[in-house]
């Protein structure tokens, strides 16, 4: 099957720019040696659906050094950075599935084109994988998968899947929770947000949707550069906390009109949706952490808007009669779309969460069970130390 990418030209200067990444990622240096030793996947046909952007570049490399017969990588929407996916589609033995535009529906035919082949190990992220092999029933089951993240493990549960196959939760790690979604994605949604915009965060005030494990860093984050933080969570206790952090809380319909910036970190679909429009400030800046941009319910949002239009690279103005509203990156995830995504270490903290979960899968499957579960504590421990050990 022939790579679906926007400019295969660029697979140069993919590689060029993995050299900055891949010479910070000693623990997937080290994971990447170990599976190429042992021919972890040898012969084996992986499919991935991930963000395609340098770090994970260099992780793909590695899996594909470790004897696998096939991957297919498919990106996720509005992440796909088109020099990394030029590149991967240039090794052999890769089919990458990734446009830049990429929309929902493109997404899922990728997904179909995917399934038509046996896969062995499922490298998942947002769900994609799991929920078109449910859906689709192709006849067969890979030895087992991994899940990415908490949308994936919501929507999983929200659909009533039970795979048959153990599907290991990278997302249920403390480490992933504490390190990768407070630490990294705090810090780099701010990245995001500066990148696109070039506006002075002191001063703003900033309302984050969502006070989970990545809202409260972004929070955070946001206040340390001297924005006022507004903080909505339908969860009472999340709530609390963000008070007793120090954000001013409230409803989401009392905080709406006093925000200049709206992020959305909640993993749930229509957060912010067409009835907010009345509450809006002029010149509010909406925004989505999550992995979905359908926090943000943008179709309804723009049908009701007298019109559309591009400002800047990522930025759009949505028109109404009475004021307008900006969008970023069609609410895709402003880390990755308007930046490079989580630090280097955080990925590769986070790769080799991934990493060692699949070597489980494919060295010691019998210690697993069948459907979700969290990553095992040995592995979070054993990745611990070595993240320790790296950023010392
Ligand atoms: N952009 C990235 O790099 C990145 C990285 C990790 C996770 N994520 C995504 O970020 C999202 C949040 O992840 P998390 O780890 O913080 O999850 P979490 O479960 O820790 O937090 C989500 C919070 O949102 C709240 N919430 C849910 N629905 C809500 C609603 N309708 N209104 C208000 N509050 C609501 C929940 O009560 C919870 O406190 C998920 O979509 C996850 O997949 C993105």
């Amino acid at each position: 099957m022939n790579s679906i990418i926007d400019d295969q030209s660029l697979a140069s200067a993919g590689l060029v720019r993995m050299q900055w990444f891949r010479e910070r990622m000693p623990l997937i240096t080290e994971v990447n040696q170990l599976f190429q030793e042992q021919q972890v996947l040898k012969g084996m046909t992986i499919a991935i659906s991930m963000h395609i952007e340098p770090k994970t570049g260099f992780w793909v490399e590695g899996l594909l050094a470790s004897g696998a017969a096939h991957i297919y990588l498919v990106g996720c929407l509005g992440t796909t950075k088109k020099d990394t996916a030029a590149y991967l589609a240039s090794l052999p033995n890769v089919t990458v599935l990734a446009k830049e535009g990429d929309l929902y529906e493109d997404h899922k035919r990728y997904l179909k084109m995917v399934m038509a082949h046996k896969i062995d190990l499922f490298l998942d992220n947002g769900a994609s994988l799991i929920l078109a092999h449910h859906e689709l029933k192709p006849g067969w089951n890979p030895i087992g998968a991994n899940e990415e993240t908490r949308t994936g493990r919501l929507l999983i549960e929200k659909s009533g899947v039970q795979p048959d196959y153990p599907v290991i939760v990278i997302d249920d790690s403390p480490l992933k929770q504490t390190f990768e979604n407070a630490l990294g994605v705090g810090q780099s949604v701010v990245d995001g947000f500066m990148r696109t915009t070039s506006l002075l965060v002191g001063g703003k005030k900033v309302l984050v949707v969502g006070y989970g494990y990545c809202g409260s860093g972004i929070a955070k984050k946001f206040r340390g550069l001297g924005a006022n933080t507004l903080v909505y969570d339908m969860n009472p206790v999340h709530l609390l906390n963000a008070k007793t952090d120090g954000h001013w809380v409230g409803e989401l319909h009392e905080l709406i009109p006093a925000a200049d910036v709206i992020i959305t970190a909640t993993g749930s679909f229509n957060v912010i949706t067409e009835q907010h429009i009345p509450l809006f400030k002029e010149k509010v800046i909406l925004a989505n952490s999550g992995h979905y941009g359908f926090e943000i319910n943008v179709e309804e949002i723009k049908q009701a808007s007298q019109s559309v239009e591009i400002v800047k690279e990522g930025i759009e103005r949505i028109r109404f009669a009475e004021k307008s509203i900006y969008l970023l990156h069609n609410a895709n995830p402003v880390n990755l779309a308007g930046a490079d995504g989580n630090p280097i270490e955080i990925m590769d903290m986070g790769f080799a969460l991934i990493s060692y979960s699949a070597y489980r899968i494919m060295t010691n499957v019998e210690s697993l069970q069948h459907g979700l579960q969290p990553v095992p504590k040995d592995i979070d421990s054993q990745v611990s130390k070595l993240f320790m050990n790296s950023i010392q």
